[in-house]
């Protein structure tokens, strides 16, 4: 930690001589007992850069913070986008505080944990927070929730930050050992902390996020982790969720260079658009790219890379064969949840592969088939817990029978601890400079 934040040491040391307002002894490693107050400062300060640097990037994420204006701004002029992402997963992936729907209506919830026999956790809303208890015993421990990652729509999972551990000045950050699964409609156990996992800093209480990783979980689940700079995570000043800025860029300057007139909507199909490989970088940046993967990695067997699409769709023939034609965003819009309807994802399919032309070829198989594409060549797979994803390497699979089940066995949690960063200007909204912004091209 290059500046020590005094506010934050003298809160914790209140909270240290007040005693305990939620007293909580859990063994970590043994040794350590957390012990966790109501009062703790939620935000992280950075433990790496050198100030020369960390002065260098205020400067550049001052600028970026200034020119954001926040998805309601675009409504006025783009309400359909506005609707569809409202209502999509990234909006909703974070929430602060986690007393909002659908977490809230947790409140009154027990679970019986399925591999600590005895212990039950039990959620209720205290104030504006979420909380549970790990009983054992009839001992209780208790965990503010600070943070729900996850839409609702398949999993939610809890993070709780700056848990004081006991020693004086030390804290963790902790991703909870129990999840809630909206697809079952039940809790269960977090992916990557089931018995026999073998992940550090597994406690009985949930896992011990070592080092930076919780930063890199808020770089992929919010627009900006803080006002003071991505390395700082702080719900005061976070903006939850993916919102247009994130991919778009800043938006002061398109708003400003639309009223003065100066963006004419009747630009035509053919005003530039990104390339598929600068998509699959702008994407890739949460979704992965195969270029934070190793290649080693890079095998069909592996279904730990399903959940990583720009990874998968990237091997395909149809990336690799068809020009440059096929991006995410020909088969999803990028603001909507994805669609369920596979037939429309099918008829994307037949756009290239209707036959009769050299580049593309119908199906080999006979009688040659008009839809059930996506099963056959996109199936869904167990990435964990009942938890299906769509394994976008579209490929030939001849895998029949259980061998072929077993290869497809469930992985650990893919997560990279990789620090991610936002879109600087929609310039930067992906990983490569080279990539050239949406905005500028309009000017
Ligand atoms: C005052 C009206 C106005 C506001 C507010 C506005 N835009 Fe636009 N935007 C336009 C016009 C006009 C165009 C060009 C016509 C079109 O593509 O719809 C445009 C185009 C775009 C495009 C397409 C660019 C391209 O090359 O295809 C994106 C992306 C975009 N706006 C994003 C945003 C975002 C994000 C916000 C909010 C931060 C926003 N706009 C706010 C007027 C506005
Ligand atoms: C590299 C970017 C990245 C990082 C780092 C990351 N996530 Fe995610 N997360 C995603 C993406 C993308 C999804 C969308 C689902 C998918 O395709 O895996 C997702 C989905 C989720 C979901 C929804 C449930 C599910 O499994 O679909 C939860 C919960 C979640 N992440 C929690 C976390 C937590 C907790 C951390 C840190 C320990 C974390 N994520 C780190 C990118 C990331
Ligand atoms: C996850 C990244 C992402 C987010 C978040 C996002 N967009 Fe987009 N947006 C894209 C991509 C990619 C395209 C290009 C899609 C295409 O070419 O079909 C696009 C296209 C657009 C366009 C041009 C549409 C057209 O038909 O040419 C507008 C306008 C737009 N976005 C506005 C918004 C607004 C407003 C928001 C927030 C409510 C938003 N976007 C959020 C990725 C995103
Ligand atoms: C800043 C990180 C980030 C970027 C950039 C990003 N995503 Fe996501 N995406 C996520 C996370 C996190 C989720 C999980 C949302 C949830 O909790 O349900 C997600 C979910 C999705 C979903 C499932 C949505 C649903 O609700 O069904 C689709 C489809 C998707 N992303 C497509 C894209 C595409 C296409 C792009 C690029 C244009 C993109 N994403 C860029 C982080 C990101
Ligand atoms: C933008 C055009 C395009 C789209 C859309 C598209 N493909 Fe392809 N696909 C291609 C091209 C080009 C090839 C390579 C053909 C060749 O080998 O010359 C290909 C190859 C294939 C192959 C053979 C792969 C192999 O490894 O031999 C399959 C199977 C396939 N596509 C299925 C699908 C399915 C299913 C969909 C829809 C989910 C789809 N494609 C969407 C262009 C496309
Ligand atoms: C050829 C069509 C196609 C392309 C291209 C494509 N997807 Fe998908 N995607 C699908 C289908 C089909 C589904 C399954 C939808 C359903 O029925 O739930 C899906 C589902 C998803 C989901 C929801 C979770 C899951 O795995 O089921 C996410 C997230 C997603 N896609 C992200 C992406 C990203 C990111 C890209 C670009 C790298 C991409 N997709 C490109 C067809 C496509
Ligand atoms: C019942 C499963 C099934 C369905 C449904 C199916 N395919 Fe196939 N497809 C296969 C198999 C198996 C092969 C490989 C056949 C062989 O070469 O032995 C194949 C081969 C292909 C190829 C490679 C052709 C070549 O000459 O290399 C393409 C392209 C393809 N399918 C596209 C599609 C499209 C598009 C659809 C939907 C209209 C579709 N398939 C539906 C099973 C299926």
């Amino acid at each position: 930690m290059t500046e020590p934040d005094p506010s934050k040491t003298t809160s914790k040391s209140i909270a240290f001589e007040l005693g305990l307002i939620v007293a909580a002894g859990l063994v970590v490693t043994g040794v350590v007992v957390w012990w966790v107050t109501a009062d703790r400062d939620r935000s992280l300060e950075p433990s790496g850069p050198t100030p020369a640097r960390s002065n260098a990037a205020k400067t550049e994420h001052q600028a970026l913070v200034e020119s954001l204006v926040g998805d309601r701004a675009c409504r006025e002029c783009h309400p359909g986008e506005c609707a569809l992402h409202s209502r999509s997963g990234h909006s909703k992936t974070l929430r602060i505080g986690a007393a909002h729907n659908p977490v809230a209506k947790l409140s009154g919830a027990k679970f019986n944990d399925p591999e600590q026999k005895g212990v039950v956790w039990a959620y209720s809303v205290q104030g504006d927070k979420l909380t549970v208890e790990r009983i054992e015993n009839g001992k209780s421990d208790t965990f503010p929730i600070d943070f729900a990652f996850g839409s609702g729509h398949s999993g939610v999972t809890f993070v709780s930050v700056h848990m004081p551990t006991g020693r004086l000045g030390e804290s963790v950050d902790l991703e909870h050992r129990v999840s809630y699964y909206a697809n079952r409609k039940n809790f269960g156990i977090t992916p990557g902390q089931e018995k026999g996992e073998k992940a550090e800093g597994l406690t009985p209480a949930g896992r011990v996020l070592p080092g930076d990783e919780v930063k890199s979980c808020f770089g992929c689940h919010t627009t900006i982790n803080s006002t003071r700079g991505q390395e700082i995570v702080d719900s005061a000043t976070m903006i939850p969720g993916i919102g247009c800025e994130r991919c778009h860029g800043p938006g002061s300057e398109h708003i400003r260079l639309a009223r003065a007139g100066k963006i004419s909507i009747d630009q035509g199909d053919d005003r530039p658009r990104t390339t598929a490989a600068e998509e699959m970088l702008l994407c890739g940046q949460c979704h992965r790219h195969p270029d934070v993967i190793s290649s080693k990695e890079i095998v069909a067997e592996n279904a730990k890379i399903v959940r990583f699409q720009p990874v998968g769709l990237m091997q395909s023939k149809c990336y690799v064969k068809s020009d440059g034609n096929l991006r995410c965003s020909t088969c999803h819009d990028p603001h909507a949840r994805a669609s369920t309807n596979t037939l429309e994802y099918e008829q994307t399919c037949l756009s290239c592969h209707a036959g009769g032309d050299d580049k593309s070829k119908a199906c080999s198989i006979e009688p040659k088939p008009i839809n059930g594409c996506v099963r056959c060549h996109m199936p869904k797979r167990d990435a964990m817990h009942g938890l299906m994803y769509t394994d976008h390497w579209i490929r030939v699979r001849r895998e029949a029978g259980d061998a072929a089940k077993a290869a497809y066995a469930a992985p650990s949690s893919p997560r990279s601890a990789a620090p991610i960063e936002p879109a600087k200007s929609i310039k930067k909204a992906t990983v490569d400079p080279a990539i050239r912004s949406f905005f500028a091209r309009m000017k």
